[in-house]
């Protein structure tokens, strides 16, 4: 079972970042499903550790595009994926140390950021973009 699941309203009409998405909500998912049937701590840790990269990653494929053509909400969009990263890094410090138990309730505050960011944030570049030829 998955906890979040691609569908077209999550688009932003950039294929590069549209992938990069998909694959972001299939970790969170891998991250689920691997809670979900108690997995070893250690591969806890490491999907958590290679979802942190990939959305690093991610972040600054966006923030690129974003600089490169000028995007006025810049600024805003970098602060909340900042954020985000700080927050995860601190969730997986918690976890690694023993003071935080990895619940349904931390997974469902990943892909409910994820998923207000993209149809919110994301989708505010979109257009703007498209019209800069980036699709
Ligand atoms: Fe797709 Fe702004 O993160």
């Amino acid at each position: 079972m998955n906890l979040i699941e691609w569908n077209d309203s999550f688009s932003v009409n950039i294929v590069e970042i549209d992938n990069q998405h998909k694959n972001l909500i299939n970790m969170i998912n891998e991250l689920y499903n691997a809670m979900s049937k108690g997995r070893s701590k250690e591969i806890m840790e490491e999907i958590i550790s290679k979802m942190i990269n990939y959305a690093d990653y991610h972040f600054t494929t966006e923030e690129d595009l974003m600089l490169k053509y000028g995007y006025g909400e810049y600024i805003s969009h970098k602060n909340e994926h900042n954020s985000f990263i700080e927050k995860v890094k601190k969730f997986n410090e918690d976890y690694k140390s023993g003071a935080l138990f990895l619940s349904v309730e931390v997974l469902t505050f990943l892909s409910t950021w994820l998923k207000n960011h993209i149809l919110g944030t994301d989708k505010k570049y979109s257009k703007f973009l498209n019209d800069k030829g980036v699709t």
